[in-house]
């Protein structure tokens, strides 16, 4: 399984902020945005990672990253030209993907919830294995924003729709897809769409018609938040340092997860930690090299 981190786009909803620097980068509590869907990709098993930026944006990426060493995984890095839609990222990334199942996330999109390890992989599972996408709803009160499902009688799914003025239900598509082998093949029959973009909507709308779409609900004991504005940035700063605070809650850092799945050996987690020594960051990779933190 191949994994692409999308971290293009303008981030216009963020400017000035995003004048000069890729809203991915911004801060979300104590670490990069970027962090929170790396650690996502992470969970899911996945060691292989395209990320895709803009070309201004692409060498800080690179900085802050590297080739994903201290990770325990591999990151390369692409180029879109201009942000033309979600689903050109399969294009400008076959030759990445290859033969393989692939998950996609977006750069700005943060997961925390009880067993998301075990939805990731099984969500992996289905797409490698079965031949299947994989996508995740979620209950929010503004779907219109999203992709949204339209669910029949029986709650299946019967469309999913764009940014729809009626939404047909509160659940809107998140920023999280798994895609089994071939999914360059079938984003390559997409066509721009009225906002001149590829529209990952309309390559699930694809495989929904093949009947090759899985769609899961996210229940209550997850929380997904999509940051894109100033309100959900500073709502997704909150959340992580009220998880920090009161539970001794470190989420997504990146290091800590490939330390637990051995992907690190310890000496190279306490590295990192040393190269953080002034921050809590770093503090927190000392106490999992330790032995402090329960797993
Ligand atoms: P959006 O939030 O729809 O767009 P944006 O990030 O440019 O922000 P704004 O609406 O404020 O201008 O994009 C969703 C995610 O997908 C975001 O992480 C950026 C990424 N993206 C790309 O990398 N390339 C693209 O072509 C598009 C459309 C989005």
């Amino acid at each position: 399984m191949k994994g692409i981190l999308l971290a293009g786009g303008n981030g216009t909803r963020l400017q000035p902020m995003t004048n000069v620097v890729s809203k991915h980068l911004l801060p979300v509590y104590d670490k990069p945005m970027i962090y929170y869907p790396l650690s996502t990709l992470l969970l899911a098993g996945i060691r292989e990672i395209l990320l895709i930026s803009t070309p201004a944006s692409l060498p800080d990426y690179r900085r802050l990253l590297g080739d994903g060493e201290a990770f325990g995984v591999r990151i390369t890095y692409l180029a879109q030209p201009s942000p033309d839609g979600i689903a050109q990222a399969f294009l400008l990334g076959r030759p990445f993907i290859g033969d393989d199942a692939c998950c996609l996330i977006l750069g700005d999109n943060l997961f925390y919830g009880n067993g998301m390890t075990q939805l990731l992989e099984d969500a992996g599972r289905e797409a490698a294995e079965k031949d299947r996408a994989v996508v995740f709803g979620c209950y929010v009160n503004d779907p219109g924003r999203f992709g949204v499902l339209a669910l029949d009688q029986d709650g299946k799914v019967a469309d999913i729709e764009e940014k729809p003025k009626a939404p047909k239900s509160n659940y809107a598509v998140t920023g999280l897809y798994f895609y089994p082998p071939g999914v360059s093949d079938l984003a390559s029959e997409l066509r721009p769409s009225a906002r001149n973009e590829l529209e990952i909507t309309s390559l699930n709308q694809l495989y929904l018609r093949q009947g090759r779409l899985s769609v899961r609900l996210l229940g209550r004991g997850y929380t997904w938040m999509d940051v894109g504005t100033a309100d959900s940035l500073a709502q997704a700063s909150a959340f992580v340092q009220m998880l920090h605070a009161r539970q001794d809650a470190v989420i997504a850092a990146p290091e800590e997860i490939a330390y637990r799945k051995g992907w690190i050996s310890k000496a190279e987690l306490i590295a990192s930690a040393e190269k953080y020594a002034s921050s809590g960051y770093g503090a927190h990779l000392a106490e999992v090299a330790a032995g402090k933190i329960p797993y």
